[in-house]
């Protein structure tokens, strides 16, 4: 098989790299590791920055969006039980989107059906070959036959821990990495949300997020250590715990049910540099790993992705490299501006081990601030709306 793009991995990254190129007639072929079923039941944050929420509609898959998606003008942050709303459309004239990242997947999966474009979906071994040459290749393993994709570039939208960033050779990557001594412990439940927008608390006992899909189905989640098990959280432990970190009022109005999922996830900040090795080019999860406290991830994947999908159109219309050339710093930039707001709201709003007086005090500051201060008040809107590439 031949192809001009090889992508690995089927997730958002993937997925909307290739609508991308497809739309400009960039042919590409999809390897993943998974079932179709399998990248559908990941349930993932689902906070759409405004710029995503363009490039979605840029690659043609904005119309459920639109619809059943839910515009947000701001988010509130609950300190000890002080509440305070932050408007984002008055004080930079932004907003988010709330849609979920799985919806965000279905739609990129069935426009890539529709387009008749290949995805190899449970591809097995997939290996990279010859990417610091002219003639890069892939290979993978098939219903227990082995097959081998001629390409001209390879992207590693593969996720933490898929094989492309594995296959560079160690010295010619640098990692950095922040592991946090706690999880997120969140449950889903199809009861209606406690508030219209998203709630951030901070609480001595630890942070707490309300969050929602929709109208009628809620996300909640409340910090645990890192190491905790799932099955000692009964709904109604978790219940307990929630209206313990936030305001009486929304402790009140809080709308319980039986949940539908229940997990852990751990928070790590990371990224790896450069982003470029040859004909080989890393984007999304398998190139940065955001805490989810700022709702970067799947943003960050959309920013990469659109800037290799300009950079690779224009190589194929202009034979210009510059795109290519220029791919890694520029999302770079952008990338550690994200890991810098996503690691300050997991610092303001977490109770770390050594959390003592005068950290709190400082937390507590941050928040008199946020709330106090409208270039503060800015800084923030325009972080948490996302930031131009
Ligand atoms: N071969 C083929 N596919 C692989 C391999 C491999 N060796 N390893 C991993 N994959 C697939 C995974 O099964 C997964 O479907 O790559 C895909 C990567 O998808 P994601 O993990 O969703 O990463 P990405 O597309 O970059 O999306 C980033 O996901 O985790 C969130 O916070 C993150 O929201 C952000 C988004
Ligand atoms: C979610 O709804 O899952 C969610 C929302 C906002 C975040 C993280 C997760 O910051």
């Amino acid at each position: 098989m031949q192809t001009k793009v090889a992508i690995i991995g089927a997730g958002p990254a993937g997925l909307l790299l290739g609508r991308l190129l497809e739309k400009a007639g960039v042919d590409t072929v999809i390897l993943e590791r998974r079932s179709q079923d399998y990248v559908l039941g990941r349930i993932r944050a689902g906070v759409l920055e405004q710029g995503t929420v363009e490039l979605l509609d840029k690659a043609g898959v904005g119309e459920r969006l639109h619809a059943d998606g839910l515009v947000h003008d701001g988010v509130e942050f609950c300190f000890d039980g002080d509440r305070h709303r932050f408007d984002f459309r008055a004080l930079i004239g932004r907003t988010v989107t709330v849609y979920g990242q799985t919806e965000v997947t279905r739609d990129l999966m069935q426009a890539r059906e529709a387009s008749g474009a290949t995805t190899i979906y449970e591809a097995e071994n997939v290996s990279l070959h010859g990417f610091d040459g002219d003639r890069p290749s892939v290979r993978y393993v098939k219903d227990g036959v082995e097959h081998e994709i001629a390409c001209d570039f390879i992207t590693g939208c593969d996720g933490y821990h898929g094989v492309a960033r594995a296959s560079v050779p160690e010295r010619a990557i640098r990692t950095f990495e922040r592991v946090y001594p706690f999880g997120w412990l969140g449950i889903l439940v199809d009861r209606p949300p406690v508030a219209e927008e998203l709630i951030y608390a901070h609480h001595a006992r630890g942070f707490a997020l309300c969050s929602m899909r929709s109208h009628s189905r809620s996300r909640y989640y409340v910090q645990v250590p890192a190491d905790e098990k799932v099955e000692e959280w009964s709904d109604d432990r978790f219940w307990d715990e929630l209206r313990r970190r936030v305001d009486q009022e929304t402790a009140d109005h809080l709308v319980t049910g039986p949940s539908i999922e229940k997990s852990v996830a751990p928070l790590r900040s990371f990224v790896a540099e450069p982003l470029r090795f040859g004909r080989l080019f890393l984007a999304g999860d398998a190139a940065h790993i955001v805490p989810p406290t700022g709702a970067k991830g799947l943003n960050l994947a959309a920013s990469d992705v659109g800037a290799l999908a300009e950079a690779l159109v224009e190589f194929y219309a202009e034979r210009s490299a510059a795109g290519i050339d220029g791919y890694s710093a520029r999302v770079l930039s952008r990338i550690w501006k994200a890991e810098r707001f996503s690691w300050w709201m997991t610092s303001i709003l977490h109770t770390f081990p050594e959390t003592d007086a005068f950290s709190r005090r400082i937390q507590r500051a941050e928040f008199d601030y946020l709330r106090s201060s409208d270039a503060a008040a800015r800084s923030l809107a325009e972080n948490y709306t996302g930031l131009p590439l």
